[in-house]
């Protein structure tokens, strides 16, 4: 599904040259739901952000579905944005002037959809993720949970190869996180939704298949739950305490 090779990218020029990826390998499969880990500073965003190709990056390729990402032009790379990957910020990014309903449909009116197939997939989202409730109300008028939420379904109307999503929960309580990552697993679950998550927290990463652990601009190991989810998050406390330095 992405495959991501010998990604390499570097931030300022001459001597103010600052390598941020020194090779980063990987690949996510359909259907999974994975996580990347690591210390501040360790690229995360900046992967993320190379694999949509918002930022340009020294060597290596990103391949979506086989497609090389490097090789398309602006237009041909706007559409993939909109039809081939779904985004979730740490901010929402919702748009405050419109409802939530209107907010999910964006990437449908962008693709040109027709309203009464746009309705009903919109429709169903907003019933799969408890907030069917709420599509007349203004961002602002609701929960941070509800609003990560209605985030989570317009990253899916689309139904894109894959959603990236960078630090979803970071901005909520421990009872919103709980609900968005629900609404990731409901989507792996019911629309075999692949997803990639950075994340800075064990609990959210708990849920996941697989958490990719990032250090210093290389990808430094990776670990894969085998059974129980507890068991998955301590091994993941071990393992994060001993990445960040023993602290
Ligand atoms: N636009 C930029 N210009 C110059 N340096 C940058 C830029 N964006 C990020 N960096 C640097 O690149 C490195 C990696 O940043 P990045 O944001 O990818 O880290 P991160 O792993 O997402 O961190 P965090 O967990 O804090 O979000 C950092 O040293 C950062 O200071
Ligand atoms: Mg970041």
């Amino acid at each position: 599904m992405l495959e991501v090779k010998e990604l390499v990218k570097s931030y300022g020029t001459g001597k103010n040259q600052h390598r941020v990826l020194r090779g980063v390998n990987f690949t996510i499969h359909k259907g999974e739901f994975v996580a990347v880990m690591g210390p501040s500073g360790s690229g995360k965003t900046t992967l993320l952000d190379c694999i949509s190709q918002y930022k340009p990056f020294e060597s290596g390729e990103v391949l979506l579905d086989g497609v090389d990402l490097g090789k398309l032009n602006e237009k041909e790379m706007a559409k993939v944005r909109n039809e081939k990957i779904g985004f979730v910020f740490q901010d929402f990014m919702l748009l405050d002037g419109l409802k939530i309903f209107d907010n999910v449909c964006v990437p449908q009116v962008i693709k040109h959809e027709n309203y009464k197939s746009m309705e009903k997939k919109v429709s169903k989202l907003l019933k799969m993720f408890d907030i069917d409730k709420i599509k007349s109300k203004y961002p602002a008028e609701i929960s941070g949970g509800q609003k990560q939420r209605a985030a989570v379904a317009r990253a899916l109307v689309n139904a894109p190869l894959m959603i990236l999503a960078d630090e979803p929960t970071g901005n909520l309580d421990s009872r919103s996180s709980e609900a968005v990552i629900d609404a990731f697993i409901t989507a792996k679950k019911e629309l075999e939704a692949t997803i990639l998550m950075v994340t800075h927290d064990s609990l959210s990463a708990s849920y996941c298949d697989r958490v990719i652990l990032m250090r210093d601009g290389v990808v430094n190991g990776e670990l894969v739950r085998k059974g129980d989810r507890r068991e998955f998050f301590n091994e993941l406390m071990d393992v994060l305490r001993k990445l960040n330095g023993g602290e």
